[in-house]
Formats: C-alpha cells, structure tokens, sequence
C-alpha cells in the first residue's frame, strides 16, 4: 500500500510517496510530468548494481526511454568535479527545460543532481528516487540541493524543490545494516526535534524496524516525511523554524569534517553523536533534566549505533580543533555558534548565544572517554 505527503508550497507543491515496489512503478508515477517520453537518470555504481535494470524496465514497461549516467558511489562524488559532469552530461543529451532527470541513489546523488538541475538551463525539474534511508526521511524532501568543497559540507548550493519523491520501502532491505542504523539516527532525530510520542514510539519499535519489519519501516518513513514536509512549509528556507531540522549537525558537520568525510563517520552517525552531545549540551546549560540526555544515549545504545567519540576509529583532533571546525558551520551568525537546543525529548529550539566555554567543556568531556 502506497502513502503519500503532500508537500505544500504552492507552484512548488509536489508529492512524497512511500511504499514497497516504487521503483518499479516510476513510469506510470512519472508520466504526468513529462512532455515527452525521454528520462535522464543520474545514479552511482552500487545503487545500479542493484535497481538500475528494475527502474528502467519498469520505465520502459510505461513507454518511457531512460539514459543512464553512473558515478561513484561515496561522499567524494558531491563536489566540483562531478557536478560539472553532470550538468556536461545533461547538456550534451540536449535536456531541455521542461525535461525531468532522475536522481537515483542516497543523499550524495540527490545533493548533486538536485543543484545540477538547480543550475541547468536555470532550473530544470526533477524527482528524488532515495535509496537510502536517510535520504527517504530526510535529504530527498524540502528541496536543500548542494555540494561539499575543501572549506565545508554543503556550502555551495541552492534550494531547488523536486516535482515528485518516491520513497520505495523495498530497496531498504539491501542497505547494508551500518547504512541504515546512519538513516535511523535522522529518524531519531525528528523524535526528539519536535514529538516526544514519536520517540517512544521509536523507543518501542526501533529493534523491530531495524530488523527488518516493512510496515514499521513504511510508518517510521512517513511519520519522518511528514514531520519534514510541515517545518519545510513553514519555513522553506530557513529563516527560522527549519533550522529545527539540523539537531545534532553542528556538532556532527565537525566531527564529519574531522574524520574527512570518510567512511570513518557517516553521516547519520555524526547526526546521532550530534544529538547525543546537543542534549548533553542542553543538560549542562541547564535547559533539560539530566535524565533526556541519558534517555537519548539509552536509546542509541540499544539500537547499537555510534555513540561516543571513542566509537569513531582513529584520532580526532582536539577540543580547539573541533570548536574550530564548528565555526565553518552554516549556522554561524556574525560568528556566534548557534545551537539547536532542547527543553526535553521533543522540544529543540534555536539558541544564538551558546557560551563557547559550555560547548569547549561538552566536547572536552566527550573527548576525555578516549583516554
Ligand atoms: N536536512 C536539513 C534540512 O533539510 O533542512
């Protein structure tokens, strides 16, 4: 069975849907948007390996052509380089302006094709096919497209909405079980953003998910997409509210930049320490019991996802370097550190004036469990 958000933004307005079997129904999904019957899919070596030949049969099935551009898997992919092969790519297949391409992979496919299409001819329209679980919750919805450089993750980019998301419960089943506990962290994250119920509900039923169980995997998904889609409508851009949505990034942006982006940290795993050490954080400023931080650490543990900085391999720079690190982040405001923080489970908000020396002596303290 199929469910569908709606995201809300006027002429900018389109459709998440989440289900089993997704990617083999694309073309009839698909359809109504094109003014011809051509695709342009933009994916990477594992994810082809696995669903290129499904999308494209069941493409082909609906009386759809499809070229095919596949780039390497991993982080290194969303930057300069590739991005000028897509948008190269996308020119000499003479895409057109109301042409759709395809972005078919996790958050790295979707990052780059997304501004690439952002840029293309000055925008040409596009759906998010997320194969991962964190891009199925999180990057494939709200229209945040970008690329890392050598100074920070995500800093050159443009908001560029897709016109359709399909989030195929079914290619969850091959993430390989680190890949997905990384999109879980940002499952947890909504939990403890903004709806306490949910995370018990998570506190209940993570194991279960992780384990497999589609219908829980299915409702994890749209509670997340959901929850998404109503910050993003609220604030498309981020002036205000949206900025909810990136709990546990500022810490988890430097611990990512510290480990080179590598597959030492993941992502969702730099998320998940993120928000550990944001409820830490809040605790210490006194802003939550002690007993939230605690709960979240319980939660995490039990899931058996990364926790501590000592779960990271190898070293990591110390706690100037990592404060230093921080001051690249997005987030920083006449060079303030701005923080998402919470009152409990549930309730983050957005606080501009965080003591460095509060956040010096988290992160110290984070760093002391390695000794
Ligand atoms: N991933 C954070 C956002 O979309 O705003």
């Amino acid at each position: 069975m199929m469910q569908t958000v709606h995201v809300a933004l006027g002429e900018r307005a389109y459709d998440v849907h989440i289900g089993a079997g997704l990617i083999a129904q694309a073309g009839a999904q698909v359809a109504p948007l094109l003014r011809r019957p051509k695709l342009w899919i933009v994916t990477e070596t594992n994810v082809a390996a696995l669903h290129l030949d499904a999308l494209q049969d069941g493409l082909r099935q609906a009386g759809l052509m499809s070229e095919a551009l596949i780039l390497p898997a991993g982080e290194g992919t969303k930057s300069w380089p590739y991005l000028i092969q897509v948008v190269e790519w996308l020119l000499a297949e003479k895409v057109e302006r109301r042409d759709v391409v395809i972005a078919f992979g996790g958050g790295v496919i979707g990052d780059l094709v997304g501004f690439a299409c952002a840029i293309l001819r000055r925008g040409v329209r596009f759906v998010q096919l997320p194969t991962s679980l964190l891009a199925q919750v999180d990057s494939s919805v709200g229209g945040k497209t970008g690329i890392n450089t050598a100074h920070g993750k995500n800093l050159v980019g443009a908001f560029h909405q897709p016109s359709l998301v399909l989030a195929d419960i079914d290619v969850l089943g091959t993430l390989a079980p680190r890949d997905f506990l990384a999109g879980y962290g940002e499952v947890v994250k909504y939990g403890l953003l903004g709806d306490a119920g949910f995370f018990d509900w998570l506190e209940q039923n993570g194991p279960a998910l992780a384990g497999g169980d589609a219908g829980l995997r299915a409702e994890a998904v749209r509670h997340s997409v959901q929850m998404k889609a109503d910050i993003v409508v609220r604030d498309e851009t981020e002036q205000g509210d949206r900025a909810l949505l990136n709990l546990g990034h500022t810490f988890g942006h430097a611990l990512e930049a510290a480990t080179g982006y590598s597959d030492r940290l993941l992502h969702g795993e730099g998320v998940a320490i993120g928000c550990a050490l944001a409820f830490a954080l809040s605790a210490r400023l006194g802003l939550c019991a002690q007993e939230e931080p605690s709960r979240v650490r319980a939660h995490l543990s039990k899931m058996k996802m990364k926790l501590d900085l000592s779960d990271i391999a190898g070293d990591l720079p110390d706690t100037d370097g990592l404060l230093a690190l921080m001051g690249q982040d997005k987030k920083v405001v006449d060079g303030q550190l701005r923080f998402i923080l919470a009152r409990g489970i549930g309730q983050a908000f957005v606080a501009a004036d965080v003591p460095r020396d509060v956040v010096r002596d988290v992160l110290h303290d984070a760093l002391g469990v390695r000794s």
